[in-house]
């Protein structure tokens, strides 16, 4: 069974629209737990434009969270989550001026830096992985980093289908790397701009143990509650 990571980032998106303390991503951590996912992810930006260092402090707390931190490959970020101990941490590429994670790692540029990051997480015991594009060659470096998985981005597939465009290419990008990564022994996940929609599309793909949604389930979550979404989600799953 394919495994939902539910990102909450844009709870605290909506609460800081005001600078006040609700909507809690805390809470919103409880209720998606309980309505069915199977982690929470949550990205420590540098410029902390959302999730902020007592939101990871509270919710890494709560040893009945699984959870996934999502971080640049930064050394001060580091240190923070190694503090916090999250279960598992996934190295996103970060610019300042971008909206969202717009693309997977240069990982041939931050080779280095990249993989002195890995070395420590590993160490720690906690499970990593890289956000990168579905290329077979950024799954190769992947397994040279020595990571225990591999987050395909799939903002391109789910732009391609939002937009009622050709999207075979893209598929078959992300069915070739799954299939590559796997057999090389690196655990596949798949994420960015999902929905019902590429839901469905790519939980065909065998190789795919996980999914990370965010932006949608927050969003679909206004008029349907977290609960209900979260459950018509998962039903797309095999
Ligand atoms: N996976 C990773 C690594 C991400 O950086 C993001 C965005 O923070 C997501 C998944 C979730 O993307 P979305 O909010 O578009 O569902």
């Amino acid at each position: 069974m394919i495994r939902l990571g539910v990102n909450i980032d844009h709870v605290a998106t909506i609460r800081n629209a005001r600078g006040e303390i609700h909507p809690d991503p805390y809470l919103a951590a409880i209720k998606a737990m309980k309505s069915g996912a199977d982690s929470i992810t949550i990205h420590l930006r540098e410029d902390r434009r959302h999730i902020r260092d007592y939101d990871l402090k509270k919710i890494s707390k709560n040893k009945k969270i699984p959870l996934n931190l999502e971080m640049a490959a930064n050394l001060s970020i580091l240190r923070i989550a190694l503090r916090n101990k999250p279960n598992f941490v996934c190295i996103v590429p970060e610019k300042r001026k971008e909206i969202t994670t717009e693309g997977g790692l240069n990982l041939k540029r931050n080779f280095k830096q990249i993989s002195k990051i890995v070395k420590i997480l590993n160490k720690n015991s906690i499970r990593t992985s890289l956000f990168i594009n579905p290329t077979i060659n950024d799954v190769k470096i992947s397994k040279d980093l020595n990571v225990n998985c591999i987050e395909l981005h799939t903002g391109r597939l789910s732009n391609l289908i939002k937009k009622k465009r050709e999207f075979k290419n893209e598929l078959i990008k992300i069915k070739k790397s799954s299939k590559y990564a796997d057999k090389i022994g690196l655990e596949v996940h798949a994420g960015h701009g999902m929905d019902y929609n590429t839901t469905k599309i790519l939980s065909k793909i065998n190789e795919i143990k996980e999914f990370n949604i965010g932006h949608f389930i927050i969003g679909e979550s206004i008029f349907y509650g977290l609960k209900n979404v979260i459950k018509k989600i998962k039903r797309n799953f095999k």
